[in-house]
């Protein structure tokens, strides 16, 4: 489990570290014409949209965590998709009350919910950004109008959904040639429904997207979904809100490890997974050591179970919060660990964090599947963007209109309602409420200050991918491109998911010995991180991934 000897990108102004080249790109343009963070954040996302479809846009939903360098403060933006005020809880679950098929939920339109992004977007420019909307959003209709390749990663993506994606016809003939082939690898692809698409919303800013034609042809599209549609509404688009947050964050050694509160559960479990760490050495330990991952590994395992029962919307559910990441709580859980072996199944319940309600929730059942992107961007000012930004599943519920595809963000809650003992879990479906997320876009504070952007795809894994990566670069030492290959242990259920073709591999043995189960896998994350040091910017890219950190 040696680090790589993987350089970092390096930058002595700003630095833009994404999931696709195009996209990072677009986003160094607009910091060379002077645009801040929150501008270069526009146009990599849309850009994104375009050119990794199947993993982020507009039809989807995003959190950001931003340092406004001027006020010198963190905060955060909710752009989580909402469902529509026509769901009602058994959303998920057959006639007979048992919950549907995963993928018979995802695909069409029931899964879909009042996208973020978008809004997210236009508000935080209107606020923060420096040059001028249409100037943000004119480099994605460019790109849209005169194409740009297929990436190899979207050509085998489309291979692999298959049957799912050819269901709906307006993507079947987007992501398909007219003898039924996927786009190959290359090939130039132009979108000129996404380039209209943008230009009415570089006219009329988000109105453009959650009024008039654009919302009415979403709305079109979600409930007419043959043999799955669903109940999202003009309303529901018309009465959107993105909701600032104040930063969750934890002390963990000299930093403060800050990230998304609820609705996601990113900022608390990473948090509690530190926390949990805090009284071992792990820095002494280092990457090779089977001890360490034992901690590692128990700890996260801790860090779900509270996830499982407390963690949702807490707009509509009371939340433990504070008692989550209480010094006391999280010191009297570690405790745990103290052992030599893996924890005992038993014994990896939630805990009673510290509370002034009644705990009377049951745990969770949400199940969650690959795309998602994360990037993150410093300008020249020393404002920093880590924003994690999502449609759920890959080509989400694979509808599309206005060249974009439309989430299955709804299918990230509980298909159930209540537990086998009759409690209500806390991420069951309500009408307005957001589906509890896993996304951990995360800022690390020293003194006040800035000092590292990181963040993850990976559904649940996303927290692990994120600790991991954290430990890293805190604990021991790597620079953040070693930090994104890294390979990967996670632990979030009790099996130990070991990354297949790597050195992680020859801890699978020695953790089977301490008692854990073990599986050898794929774990395709997708970091993309900048470090501020003394010596300037440096940027990691996932090499598991097509993105690259580039500025200047
Ligand atoms: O919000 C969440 O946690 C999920 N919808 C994210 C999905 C995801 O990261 C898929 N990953 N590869």
């Amino acid at each position: 489990m040696r680090a790589s000897s993987a350089e970092p990108a390096r930058a002595k102004k700003f630095m833009v570290a994404a999931a696709n080249p195009l996209a990072a790109e677009a986003g160094v343009a607009i910091l060379k014409k002077g645009g801040n963070a929150i501008d270069a954040m526009v146009t990599t996302q849309l850009v994104l949209n375009l050119v990794e479809p199947q993993s982020s846009g507009i039809g989807g939903g995003a959190f950001l965590v931003f340092f406004d360098a001027k006020a010198g403060r963190l905060t955060t933006f909710d752009g989580r998709e909402t469902a529509p005020a026509g769901a009602d809880p058994k959303l998920f679950l057959d006639e007979a009350g048992d919950p549907l098929e995963f993928y018979d939920a995802v695909v069409g339109g029931r899964s879909v919910g009042t996208p973020g992004t978008l809004r997210l977007l236009f508000e935080t420019h209107e606020r923060f950004g420096a040059l001028d909307w249409k100037t943000v959003v004119q480099p994605a209709i460019d790109l849209a109008r005169g194409g740009f390749d297929v990436s190899p990663r979207l050509h085998d993506l489309i291979v692999e959904d298959g049957d799912r994606l050819k269901r709906f016809s307006v993507a079947r003939d987007y992501f398909f040639d007219r003898e039924g082939e996927p786009l190959k690898a290359g090939m130039r692809l132009k979108n000129e429904a996404f380039a209209e698409t943008l230009t009415t919303i570089a006219e009329k800013g988000a109105e453009g997207f959650y009024e008039g034609p654009v919302a009415e042809a979403i709305v079109a599209t979600v409930q007419n979904a043959e043999g799955n549609p669903g109940r999202l509404a003009l309303s529901d688009l018309a009465n959107y809100r993105v909701v600032e947050r104040e930063p969750v964050c934890l002390t963990y050694r000299v930093y403060d490890v800050c990230g998304m509160g609820p609705p996601s559960s990113g900022a608390l479990t990473v948090g509690q997974i530190l926390g949990l760490l805090a009284p071992f050495d792990i820095a002494g330990l280092g990457p090779e050591s089977v001890k360490a991952w034992r901690l590692i590994g128990d700890a996260s395992r801790l860090a779900f179970a509270d996830r499982g029962r407390y963690m949702a919307d807490i707009d509509y559910v009371p939340m433990p919060l504070k008692g989550l990441l209480d010094e006391a709580y999280l010191a009297s859980r570690s405790k745990l660990l103290e052992g030599e072996r893996a924890l005992a199944e038993a014994d990896v319940a939630p805990g009673m964090p510290p509370f002034d309600h009644a705990m009377l929730l049951g745990d969770d059942t949400a199940i969650e599947f690959p795309s998602t992107s994360h990037f993150s961007i410093v300008d020249g000012a020393g404002n920093v963007v880590s924003i994690t930004t999502t449609i759920e599943n890959g080509f989400g519920s694979r509808l599309m209109t206005g060249g974009f595809l439309l989430n299955n963000e709804l299918t990230d809650f509980s298909f159930e309602t209540h537990d086998a003992d009759g409690r209500v879990i806390a991420n069951a479906v309500a009408p307005g409420k957001r589906p509890r997320s896993s996304m951990a876009p995360t800022i690390v504070m020293r003194d006040g200050k800035p000092v590292l952007a990181v963040g993850s795809p990976g559904g649940s894994r996303i927290i692990g991918y994120v600790a991991e990566a954290l430990i890293a670069v805190l604990d021991w030492n790597m620079n953040v491109q070693q930090a994104a290959a890294l390979p990967h242990l996670v632990n979030r259920f009790g099996t130990f998911d070991v990354e297949a073709g790597t050195d992680a591999v020859k801890l699978a043995e020695p953790l089977k010995g301490l008692g854990f189960a073990v599986k050898e896998g794929d774990l395709n994350s997708g970091i993309h991180a900048i470090a501020i040091t003394p010596r300037g910017l440096e940027g990691g890219a996932d090499p598991r991934r097509e993105g690259v950190a580039v500025g200047e």
